[in-house]
C-alpha cells in the first residue's frame, strides 16, 4: 500500500503561497508540513500564537522550508484583513487559501445558549467567509489568477447530524458558498473546492466529539466499511492534489475521503456486514422458498 507516501511530485506546489487558517494543529498542521515538503511557503494562522509559532519552527526544522505564524481569529474581518495584508507583504502575493479552522462540540442542541450555537457559526461559517472574501477582493482588484480555495467541509455537510448542529449548519453554510464562488469567480481565474472527511483522528476533533468512554461506546471506527480511521497522510494526498495545477478542471467540487462511512450510514441495508457466510446459506433457503408462496 502507498497510501502512507506523498502522493506528487517534488516541487509541485513550488513558488505557491499558501494560508492555512487553524494550520497550528491537528489536519491544518500536517497539510502544513506536507505542502513544504512538496515546496510550497506556508503562513499559518489561528488564536494562539503559542501554538502557531511552535508549529512553525517545528515545520521549517523538519522541512527545510518557509513557514511564517501570523496569528488571527477568523471570527473578526479586521483582524482577517490585518492577516492577508502581513502574509502578503512577507510572500508578495498569496496563492492559495485553505479554510481549515473550525470549532465544534457534541451536545443534545435545546442544552446550548444561543451564544454557543453563535460562537461555531461564527468562527466555521463566517472565519470561511471572511477569509474567502478578504483574499478574494485582492486577487480580483489585482487581477491575479491561478489562485485557489479549499474548505474543509464534513459528510454532514449535506446529511446533517444531530449533537453537532451549529457544525452542520456552519459546513453546509460552506460547502454553498464553495459551490457559488466556484461558479461567480471561475471569470477572475480562483477555483473553489471542498474535501468532506471521515473521522481522521486529531486531539481537537476527538477531544471534543468522542469525550471519556464515549470512544469505546460509540466507536467511530464500526461506521466506516473500510473498519478503520483516516491517514493524515491520505488526506495531504488529496488536498495536495486539489490545490495543485493538476486539478485545473476540478472546480465547485466537494471530494469525500471517508472510507464509505456516509454511504453506509445512508444505505438501507448496509447493516449486513457482520452476517457469517452459513447464515447466508440459510438466509438463502428462506428467501428463496418465498418464491413458492
Ligand atoms: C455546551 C458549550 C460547550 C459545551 C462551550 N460552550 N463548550 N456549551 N456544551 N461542551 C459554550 C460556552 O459556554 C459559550 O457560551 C460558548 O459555547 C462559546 O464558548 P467559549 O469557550 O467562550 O468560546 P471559544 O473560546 O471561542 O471556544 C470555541 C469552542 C472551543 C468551539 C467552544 O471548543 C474551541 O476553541 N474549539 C476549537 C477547536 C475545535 O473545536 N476543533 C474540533 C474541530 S472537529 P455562553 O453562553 O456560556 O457564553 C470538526 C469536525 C469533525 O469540526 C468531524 C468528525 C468526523
Ligand atoms: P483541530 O486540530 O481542532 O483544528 C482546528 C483549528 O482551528 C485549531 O488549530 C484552532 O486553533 C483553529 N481555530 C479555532 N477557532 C479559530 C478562530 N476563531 N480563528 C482562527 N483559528 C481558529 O481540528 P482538526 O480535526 O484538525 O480539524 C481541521 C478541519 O477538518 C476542520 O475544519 C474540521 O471541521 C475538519 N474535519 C475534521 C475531521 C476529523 O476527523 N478530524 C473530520 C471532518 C472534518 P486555535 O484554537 O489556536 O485558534
Amino acid at each position: 500500500m502507498k497510501n502512507l507516501e506523498g502522493m506528487l511530485q517534488p516541487g509541485a506546489l513550488k513558488d505557491r503561497n499558501i494560508i492555512i487558517t487553524g494550520g497550528g494543529t491537528g489536519l491544518g498542521k500536517s497539510m502544513a508540513k506536507y505542502f513544504m515538503t512538496l515546496g510550497a511557503k506556508l503562513i499559518i494562522t489561528s488564536r494562539k500564537l503559542d501554538v502557531i509559532e511552535a508549529t512553525a519552527k517545528e515545520l521549517e526544522a523538519e522541512t527545510g522550508g518557509k513557514c511564517l505564524a501570523l496569528p488571527c481569529d477568523v471570527k473578526h474581518y479586521d483582524q482577517v484583513e490585518a492577516m492577508v495584508n502581513k502574509a502578503i507583504e512577507a510572500y508578495g502575493t498569496i496563492d492559495i487559501l485553505i479554510n481549515n479552522a473550525a470549532g465544534n462540540f457534541i451536545s443534545p442542541t435545546e442544552r446550548l445558549s444561543a451564544n454557543a450555537f453563535k460562537s461555531i457559526i461564527d468562527i466555521v461559517l463566517h472565519g470561511s467567509i471572511n477569509c474567502t472574501l478578504a483574499l478574494g477582493k485582492i486577487w480580483i482588484a489585482k487581477k491575479e489568477t491561478n489562485k485557489v480555495v479549499l474548505n474543509m467541509s464534513t459528510t454532514y455537510s449535506w446529511t446533517g447530524s444531530g449533537y453537532v448542529v451549529p457544525s452542520a449548519t456552519a459546513k453546509a453554510g460552506v460547502l454553498a458558498m464553495t459551490r457559488s464562488l466556484a461558479v461567480e469567480w471561475a471569470k477572475y481565474g480562483i477555483r473553489m473546492n471542498a474535501i468532506a472527511p471521515g473521522p481522521f483522528p486529531t486531539k481537537g476533533a476527538w477531544d471534543r466529539l468522542a469525550p471519556g468512554d464515549f470512544g469505546e461506546r460509540f466507536d467511530m471506527i464500526k461506521r466506516v466499511p473500510l473498519r478503520r480511521a483516516g491517514e493524515h497522510q491520505e488526506l495531504c494526498n488529496l488536498a495536495a492534489y486539489l490545490i495543485s495545477d493538476y486539478s485545473a478542471y476540478i472546480n465547485g467540487d466537494v471530494v469525500t475521503i471517508d472510507g464509505g462511512e456516509w454511504l453506509q450510514g445512508a444505505g438501507e441495508f448496509s447493516m449486513f456486514g457482520d452476517v457469517t457466510n452459513d447464515e447466508w446459506d440459510v438466509v438463502e433457503q428462506m428467501v428463496r422458498g418465498a418464491k413458492s408462496v
